[in-house]
């Protein structure tokens, strides 16, 4: 058996219950997420501002477009994280009524401190149970690259259901298909090799359920939940550019798996992504350019009235 204790990279119940080749449970995976943000609060938002589409949006921006703008819409963004959405929002309109929640108090610290008082109301909370959210309350519910994390994810979709108001709406940004992206799939694969060296079972057990990372899984979930909804599945590419030491560090943000290497295995990671994302062999390391390109699904349920 591995020596957990020597494990070295970012350690919870749940990576040592993958060091022990057992099936951890949720609660691991709950403490194993609120590690990861606890130490790196911000990430995600690093990564993802940085990849933009064609037309020049990133995913907050194109997330953002499922929300009407209209003055009083009562917006929930579950999952908010440090909070971008939420402040694309406002500054798109005053008038929404936004509230963000998380369960990470590391991420809603940052949220806070970005937007002027009083303007979102925040709530740590878990999305299974938003007990601090009214029935029927929402006009839209949204969530951005985190569906993917949840499990169980039922009681998640029963609480979006349940705040939703008579004709609202939910939208997700969640994972797109992995062959949509140029490079992608090498950039997962060499990721998770470097991790499988410490950790074998880490990509055969996944954070969350992995129903949501497939389109016509994704449909079929959905559907459970909102049987007579109208559920479109959009995909898109977001890219970055630049020095490839800095691509390699922020496209290796958007994979949790990355955050488990120990120090000296990251720094192999991010010299080997360096290399595989370089567009330019010219130069010093730090005078390379490279490129990422990754796939994403905006999901969008409108529920038949209730
Ligand atoms: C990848 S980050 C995305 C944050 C933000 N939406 C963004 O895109 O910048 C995932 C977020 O989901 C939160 N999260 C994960 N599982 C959760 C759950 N079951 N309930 C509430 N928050 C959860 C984490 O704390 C984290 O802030």
């Amino acid at each position: 058996m591995k020596n957990i204790e020597n494990h070295g990279g970012l350690n919870s119940a749940w990576t040592d219950s993958l060091a022990r080749n057992q099936h951890p449970d949720d609660t691991a995976l709950l403490a194993h997420l609120r590690t990861v943000h606890q130490h790196n609060a911000g990430f995600t938002e690093m990564c993802a501002s940085s990849c933009r589409d064609e037309a020049g949006r990133n995913s907050y921006e194109w997330l953002a477009e499922a929300v009407p703008s209209i003055d009083g819409t009562r917006v929930l963004d579950l999952a908010c994280g440090s909070g971008p959405l939420l402040e694309i929002l406002y500054d798109r309109n005053l008038n929404l009524q936004l509230t963000g929640v998380d369960m990470s108090p590391e991420e809603l610290a940052l949220a806070k401190g970005r937007l002027p008082e009083g303007v979102v109301q925040f709530f740590e909370l878990k999305a299974q149970d938003l007990k601090a959210i009214g029935d029927n309350s929402k006009d839209v519910v949204l969530c951005h690259w985190a569906l993917t994390l949840m499990n169980p994810i039922a009681p998640v979709l029963d609480e979006i259901r349940r705040v939703l108001s008579k004709g609202g709406r939910f939208a997700a940004l969640v994972d797109g298909p992995m062959s949509a992206a140029s490079m992608y799939t090498e950039v997962h694969d060499l990721i998770y090799k470097c991790v499988q060296a410490e950790l074998p079972n880490y990509g055969q057990v996944e954070l969350g359920d992995p129903r949501i990372r497939g389109t016509d899984s994704l449909n079929h979930l959905i559907s459970a939940t909102f049987p007579d909804a109208e559920v479109t599945v959009e995909t898109n590419v977001v890219s970055m550019e630049g020095p490839a030491t800095e691509v390699a560090e922020l496209a290796a943000g958007f994979f949790y798996a990355a955050f488990t290497l120990p120090t000296e295995l990251r720094r192999t990671m991010l010299s080997k992504l360096s290399d595989l994302l370089a567009v330019t062999n010219l130069g010093e390391d730090a005078a390379r350019k490279a490129r990422f390109s990754m796939p994403i699904n905006r999901l969008l349920v409108i529920p038949s009235p209730k």
